[in-house]
């Protein structure tokens, strides 16, 4: 038998080896990871277990959080913003890479991870961690973004995932907190799991397990009901510079305002939900709801502007590639080698996306009405016109005709038997 890296360290009964003196744990403030810290120091051995929080602009109070940790048994809790990285260095490069899974999810859960384990890595050098610790169960995607980030950033440090392993239901663990002088939740539990940040929220498991049932409305929280949306349609201009959003109509912004602003101006016009069933790295079909109004409407100005400004090869090429960006953002593999040679690329095809495109925004709908780019537009009036100033010499199609279509009639010809 090959050992693994657990296989030192099953189980805490007293006198086994302990899998981890000091570990630092993603921490959400939720159930899961709330018993994840006695856990680990019950089950596992582990003295000292240092929480960290990320604000991704989910808009949740971290200082609750904060002490929420410390109430469950946390050494250390360490809260930190992480907004103005994760749009810059995660979002901003979706959007250039027009990143949708599966041709329709932009990501917004997959692109958190990578950052969060980034900061994990970071802090457990500072205090000396010899393990990072994350409430990921054994069947979603983020245990698989978690854990290669991880071993691609700090080989030397464990993986450890206390929820893979403890085979306890949601009540069993509520209860195993209680016990610990965790509190159950207080509300009565939503039926849903979300994962939200500033890029959206996903919404699964209660009633949404079934494909085939409809959303109820109340699952809803960055976007309105089309019901609900303005009579009259907006209409918005989304500059572009370099392939990154740097404005809103005519308004420089920072990144993270902007996409705020981007959220609040699609949200209020309904646009941005997704219902989709999609594909798991463990090969499972999963049925997600998500709301992503500013990313989605951002990767849409943005693909347009692209069409404005990109030769037809190279455009055609890019196209292909976004589908491998975005398998490999949602399969986990963001620090792998292919992602970085597919951003060289994609750095290379963006110098020159740089404009303006206006989008109406109506009943749920985000529809581009005008894209513009100074010099960097291909699109030659001259020679699309068909006015009086064409340029276009309509003559020499014929020989190109001749040329192109001559494969097409030689085999053409042979099946006709001559
Ligand atoms: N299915 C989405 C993804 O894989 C969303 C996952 C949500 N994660 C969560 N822990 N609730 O990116």
């Amino acid at each position: 038998m090959v050992a693994s890296a657990h296989a030192d360290s099953t189980a805490g009964a007293a006198g086994e080896q302990p899998r981890a003196r000091r570990v630092v744990l993603a921490y959400s403030g939720g159930v899961d990871t709330s018993v994840c810290i006695p856990y680990l120091r019950n089950e596992w051995g582990v003295q000292e277990v240092i929480t960290f929080a990320a604000d991704l602009g989910q808009g949740d109070e971290l200082e609750p959080i904060r002490r929420k940790a410390l109430d469950s048994g946390a050494s250390q809790s360490i809260v930190g913003d992480l907004i103005e990285p994760f749009i810059r260095e995660f979002a901003f490069p979706a959007i250039r890479a027009n990143a949708l899974y599966e041709g329709r999810y932009p990501l917004s859960t997959a692109l958190a991870r990578p950052l969060i384990a980034r900061r994990l890595v970071e802090i457990a050098r500072e205090v000396g961690a010899d393990a990072v610790a994350h409430g990921c169960t054994g069947k979603g995607n983020d245990q698989v973004r978690f854990d290669v980030a991880i071993a691609a950033l700090a080989p030397e440090l464990r993986v450890l995932a206390p929820a893979r392993e403890w085979g306890m239901s949601r009540e069993e663990t509520i209860a195993y907190g209680e016990r610990c002088g965790i509190p159950a939740p207080v509300s009565k539990k939503s039926p849903y799991s979300i994962d939200l940040n500033l890029l959206g929220r996903s919404i699964e498991a209660g009633s949404l397990e079934d494909p085939n049932v409809e959303p109820p409305e109340e699952i809803y929280a960055l976007t309105r009901s089309i019901e609900a949306t303005p009579e009259a349609p907006q209409t918005v201009e989304i500059g572009f510079e370099q392939g990154n959003p740097v404005s809103l109509d005519g308004e420089r912004l920072d990144p993270v305002s902007l996409v705020r602003r981007a959220n609040e101006l699609a949200g209020l016009h309904g646009f941005g939900r997704l219902d989709m069933v999609e594909n798991r790295v463990v090969g499972i079909k999963s049925r997600e709801i998500y709301e992503t109004p500013g990313l989605l409407l951002l990767i849409k100005a943005h693909q347009e502007l692209e069409s404005l400004t990109l030769a037809a090869d190279v455009l055609r090429t890019k196209r292909q590639l976004e589908m491998q960006w975005a398998d490999l953002v949602y399969q986990g593999l963001w620090f792998g080698p292919l992602k970085q040679a597919l951003d060289a690329f994609i750095d290379t095809t963006q110098a020159c996306v740089n404009g303006t495109v206006r989008v109406k925004l109506h009943r749920g709908n985000a529809t581009v009405v005008g894209r513009s780019s100074g010099a960097d537009s291909l699109y030659v009036p001259d020679m699309a016109t068909y006015g009086a100033e064409d340029q276009f010499d309509h003559r020499a199609a014929e020989g190109f005709i001749y040329v192109w279509g001559l494969p097409t009639r030689l085999w053409a010809a042979r099946r006709r038997g001559r």
